[in-house]
Order: structure tokens, then C-alpha cells, then sequence
């Protein structure tokens, strides 16, 4: 009989069952080996001298001094063939976590500052999504994010170029600094990708007030919120996101390394479960933060004490908050439900 209580049971569990992966910055999964590869390749010279220096570097105090750092390691992705490398070598992570579906952001005004075109970063990372379609047996969808450090202007125009790629392009997302830049700045923007018809998210009360959830939801009118773990201290709020089935994409390594949490044991992930939330487990940006989806599990179910009935709701959500149609989201959480069956024989 399977065991609750061991913990090496719980992890080859975690590690085994099929998952979607719905809160991936393709940028932050850029390890410092691949990295210094590619500025090599590119003949750019780092702040950092090596490897190590630079992973010494990945100690956040809150999400700018992040952002800062992950802002100039994407400086060194210049060639279609970059973006390819990054995006395959995060599909090959997925092959291995057992993640069958992910919605991977991008974050186009990181590089097209840089004068790289839209089309290099969306060839690129679309090639590698379609061989990891062939090869690997992993779907995905990509998700365009603007910075909201940047203003609406600039979003505006990203929003117009992104239009003969449209057909590669499923959501647009809004990420970066959030404090000081509310949703309802980018108002004008999700009504016009709206009416594109771009599917909508948007990261929302990471290190915002609750009130940014509800400009997310009312303003901008996204489908999910990604992070959303301040929607607790709004129990309005709690409801409407209940009642309105607006999933949650939360990223716990990611909340303990930027400080949004003390200590791990302090996340609210199960309280989020606990409340009737749709709510997720990803990894947000795991060459900083220091794991991938199944150590986001891992060290969750550890420190939160999560039980099995816990993972299978997390791996449930996976599938039903994602972009996927209702037939393929029922194929995978059949497969969900075989491996959980098998696993508790
Ligand atoms: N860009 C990459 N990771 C992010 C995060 N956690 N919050 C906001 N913007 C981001
Ligand atoms: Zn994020």
C-alpha cells in the first residue's frame, strides 16, 4: 500500500505523474553553463568571470535586484539559433519532470531593445517547440509577454508586431517590476490584444496588492493570475476567484528566493488549495532560482507537509488551467489518473 508519510515515495510520485507547466519565463531558464556558451559564440564579455562567479551572484533580496541580473544574462541572446538552444534545452528539462504540456512566456522588448528582430526570437523559440512536438512528444504554447516597467506605448507596439506571428502565439502575459506599475496602465492594450483575440494573463499580486488582481481580472480580463498569492489577505477577493474558476500559476522556489516568503514553511500554497483556489505549481525562472518543476513540488510538499490528495489537485490544475481543449485536457488527466492508480497499488 502506498505510504503518505514517505517522503521517497511522495517524491517518486511527484517525479512520475504526468504535469503542464503554466508559469515558465523561456529567459529565466538560461543556466549559467549555457550562458557563458552562447556569450562565447557571440564573443560578448560578461560582468562575471566564470561560472561560478556568477551563481554567487543569484542572491535576491525581492524581484528588481532578480531582474536586474536575469535582464543581462538575456543580453546574450543574439541569433535565431540562441533562443533555439534555450527553449530545446528547457524542452529536454520537461521530457525528464514528466511535464507533457507547457505555456512558455517570452518577454519580445528584452531583446528587440537590442535591436534583435521579433522574427529571430519567435523563429527560434517556435522551432524548438516544434521539434519538441516530434520529438519528444511535448505541446506547448507561447505566451507574449510585455514589460510593465516599460510603458503602454511600447507594449502598443510590440502588440502590432507581434500580428504576422500571431498564428505561433496564443496569450499575451504582462511580467516584470509590478509595484508602481498597476495592470490598469495597460488597460488600452489587453482590449486591443483582446480584440486580436489573444487569450489574456497576467502576473498579479507577487509583491502587489490584492488590488492588482482584481485591475487583472476587471480591467484587463485575464483568464488566469499568475502568482496571485497576495489574493488571501482579500477574502472579496478569494471569492471571486472562486467563483470565476481564475487559476492561480504559483511559483514557490520562486516566492522563497525573492523574498516574498521568510522561510518556506511560511508559503500559503495550501492555504490557496485550502480556500478552493485553482491553484498550480511552476517554476517561473529555474536557472535562478534553483529547481525545475519537480523541485518545486518536492520542496513544497516537504515544507507544507502536501499530501498525495494535495499533488494530484496541484497536477489536476496543471491540465485544467491550461490553454489546452477540454478533450486534451481529459486525455492527460486520464493519464494522470492511471499513474496515480498505479503508483497507489
Ligand atoms: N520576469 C521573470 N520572472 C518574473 C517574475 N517572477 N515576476 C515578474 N516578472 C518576471
Ligand atoms: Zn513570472
Amino acid at each position: 500500500m502506498y505510504n503518505v508519510e514517505d517522503n521517497i515515495e511522495i517524491e517518486s510520485l511527484i517525479k512520475d505523474i504526468p504535469k503542464a507547466e503554466l508559469h515558465l519565463h523561456i529567459e529565466g531558464t538560461l543556466e549559467p553553463e549555457l550562458l557563458f556558451k552562447i556569450a562565447n559564440r557571440n564573443k560578448i564579455k560578461l560582468k562575471h568571470n566564470s561560472i561560478e562567479d556568477l551563481k554567487n551572484a543569484y542572491d535576491f533580496h525581492n524581484l528588481q535586484s532578480f531582474l536586474d541580473i536575469y535582464y543581462e544574462g538575456a543580453d546574450v541572446l543574439i541569433h535565431e539559433e540562441d533562443f533555439y538552444d534555450i527553449t530545446w534545452a528547457y524542452l529536454k528539462k520537461c521530457k525528464e519532470e514528466n511535464v507533457l504540456h507547457t505555456e512558455i512566456f517570452f518577454d519580445p522588448q528584452t531583446h528587440i531593445e537590442r535591436n534583435i528582430s521579433f522574427s529571430t526570437i519567435v523563429n527560434g523559440i517556435y522551432q524548438a517547440l516544434k521539434d519538441g512536438k516530434k520529438q519528444l512528444n511535448i505541446s506547448s504554447y507561447l505566451i507574449m509577454c510585455f514589460l510593465r516597467h516599460l510603458s503602454a506605448e511600447s507594449a502598443m507596439d510590440i502588440l502590432e508586431q507581434s500580428l504576422p506571428f500571431k498564428d505561433k502565439i496564443i496569450a499575451v502575459g504582462l511580467d516584470s517590476s509590478e509595484v508602481g506599475n498597476p495592470p490598469s496602465k495597460f488597460k488600452e492594450v489587453f482590449k486591443k490584444a483582446i480584440s486580436y483575440d489573444y487569450l489574456a494573463v497576467a502576473h498579479a499580486g507577487e509583491e502587489g496588492p490584492p488590488e492588482y488582481i482584481w485591475e487583472a481580472l476587471d480591467v484587463l480580463k485575464v483568464l488566469r493570475i499568475d502568482h496571485g498569492i497576495r489574493c488571501l489577505e482579500d477574502k472579496l477577493l478569494v471569492q471571486e476567484l472562486v467563483k470565476r474558476q481564475i487559476p492561480l500559476t504559483v511559483c514557490p522556489l520562486s516566492n522563497i528566493k525573492l523574498k516574498v516568503f521568510n522561510e518556506f514553511k511560511e508559503h500559503n500554497l495550501k492555504q490557496l488549495l485550502n480556500a478552493g483556489l485553482i491553484a498550480t505549481v511552476n517554476s517561473d525562472d529555474p536557472a535562478y532560482f534553483g529547481g525545475y518543476i519537480n523541485e518545486n513540488f518536492i520542496q513544497a510538499q516537504k515544507a507544507l507537509n502536501l499530501t498525495t490528495e494535495n499533488i494530484y489537485t496541484l497536477a489536476k490544475n496543471s491540465f485544467n488551467a491550461s490553454f489546452l481543449s477540454k478533450e486534451e485536457k481529459e486525455f492527460f488527466i486520464e493519464k494522470l489518473k492511471a499513474k496515480i492508480a498505479m503508483k497507489s497499488l
